[in-house]
């Protein structure tokens, strides 16, 4: 299984409904292609967690990097996984507004220093802010 996580910056302020858009067809995608994760939204950004086979990842990959929805996807992490973070949810969704203000900042701290680690891709930030995104849902 392959895991990936990215993070983008939306092209212009998204509204609700350009979002439901960008879930619907990504659920609909990601259901047919055995694609598991996570977007989240937050201040003009996107972090997504993509999980799956190999090759059904590079594709979605490969799709959603083309999407002038979104520019400058900075790959955190990518890496091979046993199990799944999110076996249930073809793609599931928060936005920033529903997060406890603890995440939040976790979030915003996140992004602040992206740009250094990307070029390590050491992805360890990038997984302990997914497990406490998850560890919140429960
Ligand atoms: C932030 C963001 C995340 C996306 N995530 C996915 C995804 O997980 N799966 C997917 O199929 N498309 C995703 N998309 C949409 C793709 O870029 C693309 O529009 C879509 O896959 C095309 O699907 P279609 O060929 O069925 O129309 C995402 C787009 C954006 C902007």
């Amino acid at each position: 299984m392959r895991r990936i996580v990215y993070l983008s910056t939306a092209t212009r302020l998204m509204s609700d409904t350009e979002l439901l858009e960008v879930l619907r067809v990504s659920r609909e995608n990601n259901a047919r292609d055995g694609v598991t994760g996570l977007l989240l939204y937050s201040g003009g950004n996107f972090i997504q967690l993509l999980e799956g086979d190999s090759d059904a990842v590079s594709a979605v990959c490969a799709r959603v990097e083309k999407d002038p929805r979104h520019h400058r996807m900075l790959i955190m992490l990518d890496d091979e996984s046993a199990e799944r973070l999110f076996p249930d949810w073809s793609m599931a969704f928060r936005p920033a507004s529903s997060l406890s203000a603890e995440l939040k900042q976790d979030i915003a701290d996140f992004i602040a220093q992206a740009p250094d680690e990307a070029a390590t891709r050491d992805g360890r930030r990038a997984l302990r802010l997914i497990n406490n995104f998850v560890q919140s849902m429960r």
